[in-house]
């Protein structure tokens, strides 16, 4: 078990929130992987929370803490809202930060992670193999880089600036030898996000894939392919969760990724690309990422292996249990286990 943590702060129950707006499969697991080691996990909605200058000494109300501060934040879920709700849900992990609570990811990793194109400029800045990208306001610009990319054989995928779980996306430019043209951005929130579409050769018989890999505390830990005959391969979208080996290059590249916005746990998205160094590229950073399609294929518990690097890594607690699978996993050949993600 991990050693006793300083029980001061939470007058004794060493509490951990678990910032989540809903709970489930994966709730539970954190939930039974800090039990494991002496902490309760307690799920917050940050739709709750709220900055109260004279409630408590902190200026915080965490409901479920009373007037205390949690040991640690471990954020699953943040509820879509307004701007200004967005703003004051993430300002409480700012505030949590700024109190001393180590929260894990940081708000400034989140943000810089929920904007795809603060992700790709990142991910170039630390030379991340990345596709090109652009984040313009500029109709006129817009539709410039579309044929100047279509000139030279390329098509593009328009994002959702915060999208996630594959939704929104569309290719524009050359598709298939159809000419698609760029939507109004009247229609875009008035922001056209772009970025290089990498083709990959895929039949019926062989579908194409990405890989998933989860970075932990600097660590790849664990991966896999996401395998759809449609080129918007999100568990979410479809795509079947199918075991496979973590291999160096493919671990190095992930981990530059969670390095490059550092993050303390990613979910980066790489597409395979034969024509880049590392045989890959990677597409997007996920700081909010769920684990239960990962989970199926790999044989450790990934909540516990989160929950161990915060406590030792971000919370400095000294470590006397063995050490989690996640340090194994580098080794670890993953069987041949097809799964479907719910
Ligand atoms: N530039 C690209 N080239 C090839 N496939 C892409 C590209 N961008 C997105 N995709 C496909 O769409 C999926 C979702 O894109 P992503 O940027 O990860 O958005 P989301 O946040 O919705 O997951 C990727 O996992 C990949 O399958
Ligand atoms: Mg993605």
């Amino acid at each position: 078990m991990i050693a006793a943590a300083d029980e001061g702060a939470s007058g004794g129950r060493r509490r951990v929130a678990i910032f989540t707006d809903e709970t489930g499969w994966h709730t539970r697991k954190l939930r039974q992987a800090l039990t494991r080691r002496g902490f309760e996990g307690r799920c917050v909605d940050l739709e709750q929370c709220r900055f109260d200058s004279g409630a408590t000494p902190s200026g915080l109300v965490i409901p479920g803490f009373g007037r205390e501060l949690p040991l640690a934040g471990i954020v699953r879920g943040i509820a879509g809202g307004s701007l200004e709700q967005i703003t004051k849900r993430l300002g409480i992990l700012h505030a949590l930060r700024e109190l001393g609570v180590p929260v894990y990811n940081d708000a400034r990793a989140i943000e810089r992670s929920v904007d795809k194109a603060m992700t790709s400029f990142l991910l170039h800045k630390a030379g991340v193999a990345t596709p090109p990208s652009w984040a313009l306001e500029s109709e006129p610009q817009a539709r410039r880089i579309l044929m100047r990319e279509a000139s030279a054989g390329h098509s593009l995928v328009l994002k959702p600036m915060f999208g996630s779980q594959g939704k929104g996306l569309r290719r524009v430019g050359m598709v298939d030898g159809v000419s698609v043209p760029l939507p109004e951005l009247a229609a875009l929130g008035g922001l056209a996000c772009l970025q290089r579409f990498v083709p990959q050769p895929e039949s019926a018989a062989a579908p194409g894939f990405d890989w998933r890999v989860l970075v932990v505390g600097g660590r790849a830990i664990a991966a896999m392919k996401r395998v759809s005959p449609h080129w918007v391969r999100n568990v979410a979208q479809g795509a079947r969760c199918v075991a496979c080996a973590l291999e160096p290059a493919l671990a190095r590249l992930a981990e530059g990724a969670a390095a490059a916005l550092a993050m303390d746990y990613a979910g980066v998205d790489l597409v395979p690309d034969p024509g880049a160094d590392c045989g890959a590229q990677v597409i997007e950073v996920n700081g909010v990422a769920a684990w239960r399609g990962l989970q199926r294929v790999t044989p450790f518990d990934i909540a516990q292996a989160i929950v161990d690097d915060l406590l030792q890594r971000r919370m400095g607690l000294p470590c006397a249990f063995e050490p989690t699978a996640a340090a194994e996993a580098r080794v670890c050949q993953f069987g041949s286990g097809v799964t479907r993600s719910a």
